[in-house]
């Protein structure tokens, strides 16, 4: 099973992040001196993906220019010798074939993904929710473990986590059984359950790896949890015809779609950086020492 292609939905409103997000699209957001949407192109890039399909919609024109050249831009800084800016600038354009797709309605994240059904064909495809960035230090990115266990398995392989009740009942929850280190077999699984209706406190988190399968599945699926069509009910029809496996990759986890996941993640961003992170370490601590 090769993986080629991807699909990043980023057609969100962006709710949780006004007003900053009314006219900027949240994935343009800076994280440190990069959009957030860049950190996952560049997870994707890295995982071996060359063509990938952004949804967006009608407020989000900022995302395809900035993946496109500038070329005004470019010649004043070559013109000034900036040759490292101009070529970091081009750069951006050249990372991947990056095709778009509006979302017309907002309709939930199954609907979004079934706009990719012509552009994805009859492959296996990637999914990257933009809202979820993976750290990895060293060692294969998040989507690269996916990758490597949906061809070990031959089937789709799905992101998990294990979070805090807290949590789980703003995600989904899976149904498991142990396969081997990190992997399981999903039995079941569910969007946005309640305490009551969890299946486990693990759950699907951010990465997937799908068959072509799922697009049949997400035509007969129903609006669910908040009457939107979820990607997890349309999963969940294709459990009973596919095996799946999901995963739980060896990553830090950011949710840069809230203020204390954005924070979290600009901070630690900001540490690893290589020209401003002594200085923000520096200036941390001393910030401590005063909020003492
Ligand atoms: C989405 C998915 C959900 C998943 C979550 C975190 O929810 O629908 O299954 O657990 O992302 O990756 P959202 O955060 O869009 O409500």
């Amino acid at each position: 099973m090769k993986v080629t292609k991807a699909v990043i939905p980023a057609a969100g409103l962006g709710t949780r992040m006004l007003p900053a997000t009314k006219t900027v699209p949240k994935e343009m957001l800076p994280l440190v001196d990069k959009p957030v949407i860049q950190y996952i192109v560049e997870e994707a890039v890295a995982s071996g993906i060359e063509d990938i399909l952004i949804v967006t919609n009608r407020a989000k024109s900022a995302m395809d220019d900035y993946f496109d050249y500038h070329p005004e831009l470019e010649h004043r800084l070559e013109r000034s010798g900036k040759l490292h800016e101009a070529e970091t600038s081009r750069a951006v354009a050249d990372m991947a074939n990056i095709f778009y797709v509006r979302q017309k309605e907002t309709k939930g994240l199954g609907h979004a993904i079934w706009r990719a059904k012509r552009f994805v064909g009859d492959e296996p495809f990637a999914i990257l929710l933009g809202d979820d960035i993976m750290y990895t230090e060293q060692g294969a990115p998040a989507l690269t473990q996916l990758i490597a266990a949906a061809e070990k398995y031959e089937c789709s392989a799905i992101g998990t986590r294990e979070v805090d009740d807290e949590h789980i009942v703003k995600y989904s929850s899976l149904k498991i059984k142990p396969l081997e280190e990190r992997i399981y077999d999903i039995l079941d699984m569910n969007e946005k359950p309640t305490l009551e209706t969890k299946l486990s406190n693990h759950a699907i988190m951010g990465r997937y790896v799908l068959t072509p399968a799922i697009f049949d599945a997400l035509e007969n699926t129903a609006p669910g949890a908040g009457g939107e069509i979820q990607l997890t009910d349309g999963m969940r029809a294709l459990l009973g015809r596919e095996r799946m496996v999901a995963v739980d990759f060896n990553a830090k986890r950011y949710d840069t779609g809230n203020l204390c996941g954005f924070l979290e993640a600009t901070i630690d961003y900001a540490l690893r950086h290589p020209e401003a992170g002594d200085w923000l370490r520096d200036f941390i601590l001393r910030k401590a020492e005063m909020l003492k």
